[in-house]
């Protein structure tokens, strides 16, 4: 029976791998299949992790360069290392990932190396370079994640042309870099070539840039980072992006003057958002549907139409972040064992990890205007925040929208420092069903950034004490 299982996971990403675990946890025997060599997906081989690192690493070097004189701390003889940079997180995926294989081990996961692909319901072949091997399971989870989509008719050559991908690997810090797409990647990515010395430049279709982000905290984002340099050219339509010897020229046209227009820069990073990755899966084999946009379809269970077939993260619909994959991936474990699995999409938070921080929970403003709810706004800026003006990190504010009637938080938007840490507190209070009063009643040490987030709550009902 070494050829069967309970489950097979198809992909090794966080939402896969923290399914196996967890369905290991619960005493089901567990497979993932993982064909990139390495288990962490997307996010700790070529995403999260590895921008984590290189943005940690440019933010303090463009503080030291830019910052530290002006605080007593004097610098004469700065210099950037990219290849040490680069090696510094290369070591540090290196160990995530391994840390995820003892983590199978630990949990007697199976790790079955290489490509899989359904032979029918029930079965999965695996290859790689050595073998093809057919494995049999009772129930098997789609967690194969997705891939960068691109504009038509451009080659993403990874040197010149490039994608996340590329962005996080360049030899040296490039003169000009134009970023395509002023989404997640693109602001954190030319967030970090920025810093270490590109002139980035943003093309955005739109008329701002982070779609679905609070309007109000997108704008203020958009100041902040046209501050740090980063120049925008929103309302550009691309047209064509071509490689002339060294350098690319990209041809956009202004969607409000229809005037075309062209620049010119040594790289270009196209990030225009990313599309669902089942191709070679052979769906069709076990019967699975695919919606319009190529997600696989699942019902409030995450069960596909083939009912011993389930499908969590990228693959499907909602935000394509790492941790509502994660919290699918340990609700389909869970639903497998008998368990009541489940999980609240209303409370998925969601961070851009530029500097300052941007972080979300719950709805926002346009939100909450579309569903006609009627609602209260509570902000307080980072600029009466001792422990912001202290360490000269005054940018940004907290915003909290409550429900007029109820009283009960809807949403918390922060621009502004450590913002992605402290979101997770709202994101309790919201699963909790808090008050904004609840907030403002609750005693937050001193001095941290954190009293931000009460004095807004406290703003919600106009009583803020140091604004
Ligand atoms: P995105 O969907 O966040 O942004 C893409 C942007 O490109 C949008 O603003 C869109 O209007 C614009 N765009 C699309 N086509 C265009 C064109 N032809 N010309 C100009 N602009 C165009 O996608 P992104 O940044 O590629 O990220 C992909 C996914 O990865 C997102 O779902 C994001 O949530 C996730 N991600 C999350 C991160 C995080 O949690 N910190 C970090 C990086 C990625």
């Amino acid at each position: 029976m070494e050829n069967e299982f309970d489950l097979i996971v198809i992909g090794g990403g966080p939402g896969g791998y923290v399914c196996a675990i967890r369905a290991a946890q619960l005493g089901l025997k567990t497979a993932c299949v993982e064909s990139r060599g390495t288990l962490g997906g997307t996010c700790l081989n070529v995403g999260c992790i590895p921008s984590k690192s290189l943005l940690n690493l440019s933010e303090n070097y463009a503080k030291a360069k830019n910052d530290f004189n002006l605080q007593g701390i004097e610098i004469s003889d700065l210099k950037l290392n990219v290849k040490k940079m680069m090696s510094n997180k290369d070591k540090s995926v290196q160990i995530l990932t391994k840390g995820v294989e003892f983590l199978f081990k630990k949990n007697k996961v199976t790790y079955l190396k290489g490509k899989g692909e359904f032979k029918n319901k029930n079965e999965i072949q695996v290859s790689n370079e050595k073998e093809k091997k057919t494995y049999k399971s009772k129930n098997i989870v789609i967690a194969t994640g997705s891939m960068h989509t691109n504009i038509p008719g451009v080659n993403i050559d990874e040197k010149n042309i490039i994608s996340s991908t590329g962005a996080l690997s360049l030899e040296k810090v490039p003169k000009s870099m134009i970023v395509i797409g002023g989404g997640y990647i693109g602001l954190e990515m030319g967030s970090v070539w920025s810093r270490l010395g590109s002139k980035v430049t943003v093309l955005e279709y739109l008329d701002h840039i982070t779609p679905g982000m609070d309007r109000e905290i997108s704008n203020e984002f958009k100041k902040i980072l046209s501050k740090q340099g980063i120049e925008f050219k929103l309302n550009s339509k691309v047209l064509s992006v071509k490689k002339s010897g060294t350098n690319v020229n990209v041809n956009y046209e202004d969607i409000l003057s229809k005037a075309k227009k062209e620049i010119i820069s040594e790289k270009v990073l196209i990030s225009v958002g990313r599309k669902p990755f089942t191709s070679g899966l052979h769906l069709d084999k076990a019967g699975v549907k695919t919606d319009l946009k190529g997600r696989v379809e699942v019902n409030t269970k995450l069960q596909t139409n083939v009912k011993n077939i389930f499908a969590i993260g990228d693959v499907i619909k909602g935000p394509m972040l790492a941790h509502k994959a994660e919290e699918e991936g340990i609700a389909v474990a869970e639903i497998l064992a008998g368990q009541a699995g489940h999980v609240n999409y209303d409370v998925i938070p969601g961070v851009i990890y530029t500097s300052p921080e941007v972080a979300a929970v719950g709805k926002t403003e346009e939100e909450l205007k579309k569903e006609n709810i009627n609602y209260k706004i509570g902000k307080f800026p980072f600029l009466a925040n001792s422990r912001a003006k202290v360490n000269n990190e005054t940018e940004g504010f907290v915003k909290i929208l409550a429900n007029s009637e109820t009283d009960k938080v809807l949403g918390v938007h922060i621009i502004g420092p450590h913002s992605g840490d402290m979101i997770a507190e709202m994101a309790i209070a919201m699963e909790f069903g808090a008050s904004s009063e609840d907030i403002a009643r609750t005693c937050h040490a001193h001095p941290t950034h954190t009293e931000a987030i009460k004095e807004a709550a406290l703003a919600v009902d106009k009583r803020p004490i140091h604004f």
